[in-house]
């Protein structure tokens, strides 16, 4: 077996059930670099802010930090438009802050996950703008997907392919050939036929394995294989069909050759580095292929994240989701909000059903109280849990950003009616009576997004020691996880008789320690016989004689 480490090993604990593994069972923070912390007062976070904030994120309790791209990159998509996957944006820092950033990570216990975006580049990658040079026809525009049009003068795109980001998936050159751009057309898809983008890949990897990264979350991980020939869907609406079904550029079959290679790869280096997909597909089932013993660790359960808080449908998703993951042996994970969907404390605080991009504040009560009990069931369930900074401070989205301020390509693609994905990307707040609170060196200094108001009283300093506060509810959840070992733990939940609209289940540890978890999704109060002696809660039950009462909307956890 080679050895590659450059950096400090990561700590080598963690250890569930029948299987091993630290990411199991770990709880994986996303920091946004933009929002995060900004250490030199330009209005952007970067890396040296993230640095000196771990202490935050190992007081907090997280066992591992998903960083989202920091690489160069014109920031067409935020930086999911990567120029160069080797460099970090000067606008974040250096290759030596990030050296330094996993170091210290490692020091404190804290494992590093970094964000690799396989499926397209930026169009001011090297290889795109040589293959632009080098005109139609040539080799290099083989690793991207270039095609003539149709049409008598080729004035027609190739396929009748749309965009994520809304309009045609193809943008025509000045020579008159067309390139797929399954997003921005600055984000033109490679085209991973190719041994060139194979080997590029696999060298990236060991890039970023050699500085110490414990692991990789895989941007589209499954848009990278198109389907031979690049066939018409035949349909309108296309946006409205993803994760209905197998797309012709999405979630093909052999892209897990593509993640098998990488397999090999990572299993050569020492202490349990992992793959995590981003796989958007239409069922749990055909997600929990990326996690073939084989290919990757774990996928996001976005099934989960769209569940609407309701107990009957949340029942169907864990179970669905436990099921589909038992048969590769590969855990579950669950996850509430990243930086791609309104915040869940403001898709709580509005009607169901309207989706992941939302305007409306909502109720922000209601969305506050469910987010509480909903983080303390998604923290009870076996597996690996994510959280999205800021969702521990309890932040909204910020729903009315001005249009001028908003930077997110889709909202621009879809002339305003769609993607307000800037709402859940607002600087988070650490302290101060003064935008942007501590996320900026200076009280009055700048922020790539305003903040709103009400956010003084949501920082870091403004919730630490209020024991009522959405942070002290995390912190205490995360503690209380960590000393229990049948919290996280496991492949299934027994689930016990419970009333319409609430949910009750056990969880044994394999050491035989038991505990209860209760939520009442409804919005009244519901008397259930006591369950055990009351660890946590989203919010007091009130305990009398045999029974305990519930209160709406609400999670707790019961010693057994
Ligand atoms: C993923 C990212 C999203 C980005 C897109 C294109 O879905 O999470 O933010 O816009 O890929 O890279």
């Amino acid at each position: 077996m080679t050895q590659h480490l450059a950096a400090p090993a990561a700590p080598t604990t963690g250890t569930t059930g029948t299987h091993t593994g630290w990411w199991r069972d770990a709880v994986i923070y996303q920091v946004y670099p933009r929002s995060f912390a900004d250490s030199n007062g330009d209005g952007m976070g970067d890396l040296e802010g993230i640095r000196s904030r771990l202490p935050y994120l190992k007081e907090l309790g997280v066992d591992a930090v998903w960083l989202s791209p920091f690489y160069a990159s014109p920031q067409a998509d935020a930086g999911y438009d990567v120029a160069d996957y080797r460099a970090i944006d000067p606008m974040f820092g250096t290759l030596h802050d990030a050296d330094a950033l996993i170091r210290e990570a490692h020091g404190l216990g804290l494992r590093i996950i970094v964000d690799l975006v396989p499926n397209h580049c930026s169009d001011q990658h090297d290889w795109f703008k040589q293959a632009l040079r080098e005109g139609a026809g040539s080799r290099l525009r083989e690793r991207f997907h270039f095609r003539p049009g149709k049409g008598e003068n080729g004035e027609l795109p190739p396929n009748d392919w749309e965009s994520i980001f809304g309009g045609p998936a193809w943008t025509r050159v000045e020579d008159g050939e067309w390139y797929l751009h399954l997003f921005a057309p600055e984000q033109p898809d490679f085209n991973w036929e190719h041994p060139a983008v194979q080997d590029e890949f696999r060298s990236i990897l060991r890039f970023w394995l050699d500085l110490g990264a414990d692991g990789f979350r895989v941007d589209v991980a499954h848009g990278l294989v198109k389907a031979p020939g690049l066939p018409d869907l035949g349909a309108k609406d296309q946006l409205k069909l993803l994760g209905n079904d197998v797309m012709p550029f999405f979630d093909q079959d052999a892209v897990h050759e593509v993640y098998r290679a990488w397999r090999r790869i990572l299993d050569e280096y020492e202490g349990d580095r992992i793959l995590v997909a981003e796989a958007w597909t239409p069922t749990v089932e055909r997600t929990a292929l990326y996690v073939r013993p084989d290919e990757m660790h774990q996928a996001f359960n976005f099934q989960y994240l769209t569940t609407d808080w309701d107990a009957a449908a949340l029942r169907e998703v864990i179970d669905g989701s436990l099921a589909a993951m038992r048969p590769v042996g590969a855990p579950t994970t669950w996850v509430l909000s990243n930086h791609d969907v309104t915040r869940h404390a403001t898709r709580f605080a509005n009607p169901p059903g309207l989706g992941t991009q939302l305007r409306e504040p909502g109720d922000r009560e209601l969305g506050l109280r469910r987010a509480r009990a909903a983080t303390v069931l998604m923290l009870a369930l076996p597996g690996s849990a994510y959280v999205y900074q800021g969702e521990e401070l309890g932040l909204p989205d910020v729903t009315d950003l001005p249009d001028e301020v908003r930077q997110d390509p889709s909202f621009f693609r879809a002339a305003g009616q769609d993607g307000f994905r800037d709402g859940c990307r607002v600087p988070i707040p650490w302290s101060g009576t003064e935008a942007p609170y501590g996320f900026g060196p200076v009280a009055g200094g700048p922020s790539w997004l305003p903040q709103p108001d009400a956010w003084a009283g949501l920082s870091v300093e403004a919730q630490t020691g209020d024991p009522a506060s959405m942070l002290e509810l995390y912190r205490s959840a995360l503690a209380v996880r960590r000393s229990h070992p049948a919290l996280g733990a496991g492949e299934s939940v027994d689930w016990l008789p419970s009333p319409a609209g609430v949910l009750a289940f056990r969880r044994t540890a394999a050491d035989g320690s038991a505990f209860v978890c209760t939520v009442n999704t409804t919005g009244a109060p519901v008397r259930l016989p006591l369950p055990g002696r009351l660890l946590l809660a989203s919010a007091e039950p009130a305990t009398d004689g045999p029974d305990a009462e519930l209160p709406a909307d609400s999670a707790a956890w019961w010693a057994v």
